[in-house]
Formats: structure tokens, C-alpha cells, sequence
């Protein structure tokens, strides 16, 4: 399994971040799942830069430009020069913030270009009952995939997140048989996308609501390779007790 935090804004000093690489590295001596750790950009190049352990490090952004003079811009060629090998791509809350299709599909290029593993968020914001939500995700992913070569699309990672579910408590989370569904239909829609077996390759992960009390459930049967975690991975009891979870 891939599981990666993503500390969103949550943690604000380097003293927490000290604490949660900690639990991060104890816990890579007793698992095989893999780590990746998406702090802010200044935290993560304090602890990436140095980074001798199985920890691997994200991006939670990177900049639609390529650099020069765009003050306050973090370009992924940075992100990758500060050891950072994955970045998110196209999350609700910077779609929210503006990011349009064309915007995620350019950064999700620059990530792509930088060397970095982009993991492509898509989501939808509700359910509704002529499964409207599928053609939305089917959108999604079109959008962000279609500039880029086959083998260019080959290298992304799809970070299922719907934003019904973000930022609530386990209880809101999707349950497993929908999750299943919606991993199938991701991969179908991917086999359209991805030259040959490349779509039953591909890494698809789940977001939202994950907590040690649904994680399991999650990772049973439903096709699912992986978590993105939002507030649960920033209390580094809850992240011990998520990772122990899917043992
Ligand atoms: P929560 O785990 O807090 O619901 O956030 C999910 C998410 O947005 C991860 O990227």
C-alpha cells in the first residue's frame, strides 16, 4: 500500500513536523507499505533535502509556471532540486481556489517534466441518482490526461477524493462496496487512456474521511492501492494507529 499524508496547513512548526517524521520512521521498521510525507513547501525542504530514510516526499502544489520572474511561484523543477519525488496535483481545495481542468493539466505536465510521480486528485462534490458523478470523474481525468503522451499518462498516480467526504470523520466516509465500484470504473476509464495493460498498473488511491476506524474496511476488496490522509495524518498517534491498521 501507498499511504500519503497530506499535512495540508495543519502543521505549522517544525517541532510537530520533527515529531511526525519520527512515527514515520519507526513505523517504516515494522511495515512494508511505502511512506510519502506531503508537508508545506518550507518543511518539506527542511526535512527532504537531507532525507536518508525510505520516507519519500510530496509536493501538495506545484506552480502552473516554469519559473523567472513570478514572485511567490514554487515551480516543480524546485519542488524536485528540494527532494521531493511525488507531487499532488489538482486537489479540491486548490481547485477551489481556483485551479480550472487547463490549470491542473498544465501543473500535472510541469511535475511530469520536473521527474516528479504527479497524484492526480479527482473527486466529485456529490452523488446524484442518474450517476451524473461518474461522467464528472470520467471529465476530470480526461482533462488532466489528454496533452499529455501515453507514456507521460503512464506515470500518474489517481488520488480518488470525493469532496463530500474531506475533512470529516470516518462515519462520513465512503463506504467499501461503493469505493470498489468507483476503483473499477476509474480503471475502466483509464483503459481507454493507458496504452495496453498500463491501466490494471496504474496506482489508485482513496481520500477522505480515512481514519483507523474505516481503514481497513477500505483496503479490503476494494481494488484501492492506497491512502491519501488528510487531519488524520498530522496526530501522530492516529497515523501509527492508520499504518498498523492495514498490517
Ligand atoms: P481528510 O482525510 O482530512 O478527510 O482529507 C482528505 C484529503 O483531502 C487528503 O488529501
Amino acid at each position: 500500500m501507498l499511504i500519503v499524508a497530506n499535512w495540508k496547513a495543519y502543521v505549522e512548526n517544525l517541532e510537530k513536523a520533527e515529531r511526525l517524521v519520527a512515527v514515520s520512521k519507526k513505523l517504516l521498521r515494522t511495515t512494508e507499505h511505502r511512506i510519502v510525507l506531503a508537508p508545506p513547501a518550507p518543511l518539506l525542504g527542511a526535512f527532504a533535502m537531507k532525507n536518508t530514510s525510505r520516507i519519500a516526499y510530496a509536493a501538495q502544489d506545484v506552480s502552473a509556471t516554469t519559473g523567472g520572474a513570478e514572485t511567490g511561484e514554487t515551480t516543480a523543477q524546485i519542488y524536485a532540486a528540494s527532494g521531493a519525488t511525488y507531487a499532488i496535483i489538482g486537489h479540491s481545495e486548490r481547485r477551489a481556489a481556483g485551479d480550472t481542468d487547463a490549470i491542473v493539466a498544465e501543473k500535472l505536465a510541469h511535475a511530469i517534466a520536473a521527474d516528479l510521480t504527479p497524484i492526480l486528485c479527482i473527486g466529485e462534490r456529490e452523488r446524484d441518482r442518474d450517476g451524473r458523478y461518474l461522467a464528472f470523474i470520467r471529465e476530470e481525468i480526461t482533462a488532466a490526461f489528454t496533452p499529455l503522451t501515453s507514456k507521460e499518462r503512464s506515470r500518474a498516480i489517481i488520488a480518488y477524493e470525493p469532496l463530500w467526504a474531506i475533512g470529516k470523520t470516518a462515519e462520513s466516509a465512503i463506504g467499501s462496496s461503493d469505493l470498489a465500484e468507483m476503483v473499477l470504473y476509474i480503471r475502466k476509464v483509464l483503459s481507454e487512456l493507458l496504452p495496453g495493460k498500463n491501466a490494471s498498473h496504474a496506482l489508485v488511491l482513496y481520500g477522505g474521511s480515512v481514519e483507523p476506524g474505516n481503514i481497513r474496511d477500505l483496503a479490503r476488496a476494494t481494488g484501492i492501492d492506497g491512502f491519501l490522509i488528510g487531519h488524520a495524518s498530522v496526530d501522530d498517534v492516529m497515523f501509527a494507529a492508520l499504518t498498523k491498521e492495514l498490517s
